[in-house]
């Protein structure tokens, strides 16, 4: 089974990724991985942080040679502003007057609920784990699980959809245009239409001007996917169940779709199901004329491209804050400000390029499973001439 599992703070010494399960054999594409990281950097309304950081996976473990050799991958992904924060956040003691206390929580960020958890005094440790910078170990261990998926031919990317009020018509954006985004070595909020593009650039200016924030919507594509990841059979070994939770699980995402199952909710059924027909070339012949449910149905893939959303509220971290509380008075005080991001859409999409990826792979070796490549393979060319035998 594939198992992950992250650690770090935000400004501690490093991220460190953690991943079990997969098989021996793999080709680990370095440049590959280093990119995937970079991309999840890029954006229109990313904060300072970002200019400081250039993450590279430092891979520690269950790799040699170039290929994974079926034990515990670890990944460790340096933090550079750990150097301005060596005296802040000391792993030993250190000196308490050098401490950067967070003292009034921030409305929308974990601060308030984690320091009542964990009987804090104020939020800085809260913020420390809280904080999105976790999503970049989640994008090692997603790239590993995407130079697995490629070896069966599924490739996954994602695209924005909105930004604030600016967004783009409804109807499917084709793999073609989202895989050339994902080749663009300047990334500007990774939106497929130039023109909205400039519309959410417009959201993104008018939040930086007044101080504000803004959220918006990305969608996760998975190209390629055979029929049959994910099973009914169990309530959590659903595919849009676990899809759901892993794209959910990303900082600041508050509602996941599947296909078009918000716009399905207020539609007729025979507006909504995708009609069946016999002439495809794909897997076993049967094909869609279109997707609205995105590449599943009861929980299992259909053959069709996934197609998965998530809408991610604005920053809670505003440089005009919202009314606090100061932790130690008790007085009414403006929220907490730290550098921070206004914008983190196209982000967002890229680390839940990686959930997808993840849990796509875990599905995957549940039904082709093997301990080294070869194996895996030929479990799953096994199944692909049984669906073309169907
Ligand atoms: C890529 C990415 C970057 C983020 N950067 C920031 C940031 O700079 N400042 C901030 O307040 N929140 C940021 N967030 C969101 C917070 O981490 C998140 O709102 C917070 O941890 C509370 O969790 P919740 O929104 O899921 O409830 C970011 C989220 C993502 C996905």
């Amino acid at each position: 089974m594939l198992r992950y599992y992250t650690a770090g703070e935000s400004h501690g010494e490093a991220l460190v990724a953690f991943l079990s399960g997969m098989p021996a054999g793999l080709e680990v594409d370095q440049a590959f991985l280093d990119r995937e990281l970079w991309r999840r950097q890029q954006g229109y309304g990313r904060g300072g942080r970002m200019k400081i950081e250039q993450d590279r996976a430092h891979i520690l473990s269950g790799v040699r040679q170039g290929r994974t050799i079926g034990s515990p991958i670890a990944i460790l992904l340096e933090n550079r502003d750990w150097k301005n924060w060596q005296e802040a956040l000391p792993v030993a003691t250190g000196d308490p007057t050098k401490h950067k206390r967070v003292a009034s929580p921030r409305p929308g960020h974990a601060d308030l609920a984690g320091a009542l958890k964990y009987n804090f005094p104020e939020a800085r440790y809260v913020l420390e784990r809280a904080s999105a910078r976790e999503s970049a170990a989640r994008v090692g261990l997603g790239g590993l699980a995407k130079l697995f998926l490629r070896q069966l031919g599924i490739e996954v990317l994602s695209h924005v959809v909105a930004v604030g009020s600016a967004s783009m018509p409804e109807g499917a954006v084709s793999w073609d245009d989202i895989a050339r985004l994902s080749g663009r070595d300047d990334v500007l909020l990774n939106c497929a239409n130039g023109e909205i593009e400039q519309q959410m650039k417009q959201q993104v200016d008018e939040a930086l001007k007044t101080g504000d924030s803004v959220g918006g919507v990305f969608e996760v594509v998975a190209h390629h996917v055979p029929p049959g990841l994910g099973t009914y059979a169990q309530w959590d070994e659903r595919l849009d169940a676990m899809l759901a939770g892993a794209v959910m699980s990303l900082q600041a995402v508050k509602g996941v779709e599947i296909g078009s199952g918000v716009s399905a909710a207020h539609s007729r059924g025979s507006a909504v199901h995708d009609e069946i027909a016999y002439e495809g070339k794909e897997f076993s012949g049967f094909s869609r004329a279109r997707n609205n449910a995105g590449g599943i149905e009861g929980g299992v893939s259909n053959g069709e491209d996934i197609r998965v959303r998530g809408y991610l509220k604005p920053i809670s971290t505003l440089r005009r804050p919202l009314g606090s509380v100061d932790f130690a008075t008790r007085a009414p005080v403006k929220a907490a400000y730290e550098r921070s991001d206004v914008c983190v859409v196209p982000a967002a999409g890229v680390a839940a390029e990686s959930m997808v990826a993840l849990t796509l792979a875990r599905c995957a070796l549940e039904k082709f499973g093997g301990d080294s490549m070869p194996e895996v393979l030929r479990n799953f060319n096994g199944y692909l001439e049984q669906l073309k035998m169907y």
